[in-house]
């Protein structure tokens, strides 16, 4: 049976570090306010780099890591709800700045903060058909360009960032071992943001401002069932056992959200993977980059069973469970 091993991840943030205390002097906030109600303490925020340059470098990482050639990927899929370009897509870009080989498939995929588990689980599928042998799979958002930065109870939150992995369909028990994804659209105006393009003359609706607009508090219950629930699904599925997670990386929007989701698996502190006290929630990024991070620290070791649940606007919630 073929699965998606990992060969390598990478990741990127923006070099300029936004403070809380940097945001008081913003909106009416605190240090206090955010760091206790939300765990960040600062996020990155882009100044150059576009979305799709983020996108390539930390895709550029992580070939490196693996070793495969550029020439050898088969499929792009990034997650992503912040392309600079309406087309063609962040992956296409991806494949153009890193060189990956003409005729590669490349397309991204629209699902918020689920976008990289979304794309994690569209390249599993294509890898284990036997169609595609190696493939990229990125998860970015530029939220920094899609908030009112005027408004306290959203632009606390969210920072830029990417993170991808290289995938190899390969023989043995190594690899994706279980991958769901879901959406409720009813739910949809829980968490939005307006894509902000150009009324035309003819339009009659009004125009509303490409900002993002949440529900915080509901979104914030719903975000616990549902991550709940699909961390189930995916023990379920694998016969895998709370006590054999060797680490929990949960999509990182609220470090209470995490620990309500930790004391409901009953694991300890130690085998749930946090980083949103430096980067804030980086949306589709922010499961990369936190896997990233835990395997450059070796966190993440060989025949470990990871496990990765995200939910976001749509709504949308996934969750996968990975040998390492
Ligand atoms: O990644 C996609 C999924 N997103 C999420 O999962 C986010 C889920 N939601 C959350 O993380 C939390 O609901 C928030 C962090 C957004 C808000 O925390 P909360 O404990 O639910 O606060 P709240 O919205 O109930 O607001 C409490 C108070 C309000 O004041 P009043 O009405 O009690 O006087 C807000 O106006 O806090 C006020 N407030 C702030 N105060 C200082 C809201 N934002 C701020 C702020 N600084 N930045």
């Amino acid at each position: 049976m073929l699965r998606s091993r990992v060969l390598g991840t990478g990741s990127y943030v923006p070099e300029k570090v936004l403070t809380n205390a940097e945001l008081e002097s913003m909106v009416e906030t605190s240090d206090d306010w955010i760091s206790s109600r939300t765990g960040i303490r600062e996020r990155r925020v882009a100044v150059e780099e576009s979305t799709s340059d983020m996108a390539a470098r930390a895709a550029k990482a992580a070939l490196k890591e693996s070793g495969v050639s550029p020439k050898d990927i088969d499929l792009i899929v990034v997650g992503t709800v912040t392309p600079e370009m309406a087309f063609p897509s962040t992956a296409c870009a991806v494949q153009s700045q890193l060189g990956i080989r003409a005729g590669a498939a490349a397309f991204d995929v629209s699902a918020a903060c689920s976008g990289f588990l979304y794309a994690l689980d569209i390249a599993d599928k294509y890898l284990k058909a036997g169609g595609v042998k190696k493939a990229l799979v990125i998860g970015v958002d530029r939220f920094s360009q899609l908030l009112d930065w005027k408004d306290r109870s959203t632009c606390v939150l969210f920072g830029d960032g990417a993170g991808a992995v290289v995938l190899s369909a390969e023989k043995g028990a190594k690899g994706v071992l279980s991958c769901h994804i879901h959406a409720d659209g009813k739910h949809w105006e829980m968490l939005y943001a307006k894509s902000g393009l150009q009324p035309s003359p003819f339009d009659k609706r009004e125009a509303e401002p490409a900002a993002i607009r949440m529900n915080g508090n509901e979104t914030f219950k719903i975000a616990v069932r549902t991550m709940g629930q699909a961390i189930k699904e995916v023990l379920d599925d694998t016969g895998i056992k709370p006590e054999d997670i060797a680490l929990l990386i949960p999509h990182q929007a609220n470090l209470r959200i995490i620990n309500a989701i930790r004391e409901r698996l009953d694991l300890p502190e130690d085998r749930v993977f946090t980083n949103l006290d430096k980067f804030g929630n980086t949306s589709a990024g922010s499961i990369p980059l936190a896997l990233d991070e835990a395997a450059k620290q070796g966190r993440v070791k060989d025949g470990d069973i990871v496990l990765f649940v995200a939910f976001g606007g749509g709504l949308t919630w996934a969750s996968a469970a990975i040998k390492w």
